[in-house]
């Protein structure tokens, strides 16, 4: 199956990019010192679908959050990747077809989406450069 090779250098803090992977929306945001605080704070155990940022994002770049752009109720794509839409109330992503908020690491905590979005396969090829696949 083919991957995508992505440049993030562009990526400044707090902003997001949207991408297409497998013909699918992929979301990459480079997260904010207080975002990355924000999800560490929040106990994993705590969360419908338990996960920790760390273990969401690749070592030395915690602050790079790669997931998939479609909503794990229904497959919407979610607001938050582009400048000016809402991110819900917990400051990540906000779906609006029924009303899912996902946090800064992209996890499920509120509405009815049953999972966190899905981060794919990638891996770091330099330190600006992801491939995704
Ligand atoms: Fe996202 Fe239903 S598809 S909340």
């Amino acid at each position: 199956e083919s991957s995508t090779e992505l440049d993030i250098s562009s990526i400044e803090e707090g902003q997001a990019i949207k991408a297409i992977f497998r013909k699918q929306p992929l979301f990459v945001r480079r997260l904010t010192a207080r975002e990355i605080d924000e999800a560490n704070a929040t106990p994993a155990s705590s969360l419908r679908d338990p996960q920790t940022l760390e273990e969401r994002t690749k070592e030395g770049h915690n602050d790079v959050l790669i997931t998939m752009g479609v909503c794990t109720h229904l497959g919407c794509v979610p607001l938050g990747a582009a400048e000016g839409e809402p991110r819900g109330e917990f400051g990540g992503y906000f779906c609006p077809c029924h009303g899912s908020h996902y946090d800064t690491a992209g996890r499920i905590r509120k509405g009815p989406a049953p999972l966190n979005l899905e981060v794919p396969e990638y891996e770091f090829t330099s330190d600006t450069t992801v491939v995704v696949g």
